[in-house]
């Protein structure tokens, strides 16, 4: 099949990490007539906004990968904000890229949306089958939401107007753009920090919460980017072979975790520390493993190429550059 590259394209969210990765993985194909808009230009809650963004602008395909995202502290603090911006966001670019005539578009989920104790790794038909994670339920309703509105559309409109609306569901992801706020990020970038910062200081040993053996799956995010672009572009007779109308995201992951004391070894080596590595075991360690299943998109020809190592050296780089002063 020949890929058009002067389609149109919309990529919401291209200022965030995987939005920004997404660009990147476009331009690296060929593609040419790729558009944006900040959030400060066009705040996608605002449902009048987006419709005549929509129509003006008239966009053949759009990446999803806007929305308001944090971590368990900002989830547990902000439930409202998440349920409410992530749905308004969905809802709104969802149904007017449909009025507007989108035929193609890509939402992007996160490994959230599955019950707290499905069974691992987690398959995709582990969804809505069992009790949410509460700290960031509103979240992972929301994302659950998105995936039934690209399904519903497709169910409703796929027919009659020819839309293929597809999810992709991305594990832990991590890369350059990642946020490296001290109190308020994920687990590689804050250790980069704490690593880093523990360097700097010559500090003779770090500790770091729980006892370092829950197994956690990280999948760097220009792979994320990639198996986007994939996804999008893939031929929807194997899209739809894969899936079901009612059951049609697919999980975008590593394939393999690693557990907590080996991450923090890999980046203390990567960032150069040479201190001890402890772990605070009086602290919470979390679900004890959570590691997606990818082979529903094994099978339809993509596997992710970076390593954790090489990774997490681009990453360092991308902190060194952007994230160390803040
Ligand atoms: N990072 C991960 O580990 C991870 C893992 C699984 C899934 N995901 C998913 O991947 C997607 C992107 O995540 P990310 O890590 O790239 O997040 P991010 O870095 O925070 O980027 C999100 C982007 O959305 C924009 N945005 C938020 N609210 C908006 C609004 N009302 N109108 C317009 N733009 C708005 C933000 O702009 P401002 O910053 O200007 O507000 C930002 O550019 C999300 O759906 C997330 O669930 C991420």
């Amino acid at each position: 099949m020949s890929i058009n590259k002067n389609t149109k394209i919309y990529v919401a969210g291209h200022r965030g990490m995987v939005g920004s990765a997404i660009i990147r993985q476009l331009l690296a194909k060929g593609f040419t007539n790729i558009m944006t808009r900040s959030h400060a230009e066009l705040d996608l809650c605002n449902q009048q906004a987006v419709s005549d963004f929509f129509q003006q602008e008239r966009p053949e395909q759009v990446y999803l990968a806007a929305a308001m995202v944090g971590g368990i502290h900002a989830n547990n603090t902000y439930p409202a904000e998440f349920i409410y911006q992530n749905l308004m966001m969905e809802a709104n670019v969802v149904h007017q890229a449909f009025n507007a005539g989108v035929r193609k578009l890509l939402f992007l989920g996160s490994s959230c949306i599955y019950p707290k104790m499905a069974p691992q790794p987690m398959a995709e038909d582990a969804l809505l089958t069992g009790k949410l994670e509460a700290t960031n339920e509103p979240y992972a309703i929301a994302k659950i939401a998105g995936i039934k509105l690209c399904e519903s559309y497709n169910r409703q409109y796929g027919q009659s107007y020819g839309i293929d609306y597809r999810s992709v569901m991305p594990s832990n992801l991590y890369g350059p753009g990642d946020n490296y706020h001290p109190e308020n990020s994920h687990v590689i970038p804050a250790l980069i920090r704490r690593f880093h910062e523990a360097k700097k200081k010559k500090s003779p040993e770090v500790v770091i919460w729980g006892t370092g053996t829950p197994m956690r799956e990280f999948l760097y995010v220009d792979d994320m980017a990639a198996a986007s672009v994939f996804v999008m572009g893939l031929d929807k007779k194997i899209y739809d072979q894969y899936t079901e109308p009612m059951q049609s995201h697919i999980n975008v992951g590593f394939g393999s975790d690693l557990t907590i004391k080996e991450l923090a070894e890999m980046i203390g080596s990567v960032v150069g520390y040479q201190g001890q590595i402890n772990f605070d075991a009086t602290k919470p360690d979390g679900t004890p493993k959570k590691l997606m299943s990818s082979f529903r998109l094994k099978k339809m020809g993509w596997e992710p190429k970076v390593t954790l190592e090489d990774g997490l050296r681009v990453a360092y780089e991308d902190f060194l550059r952007e994230g160390s002063e803040s």
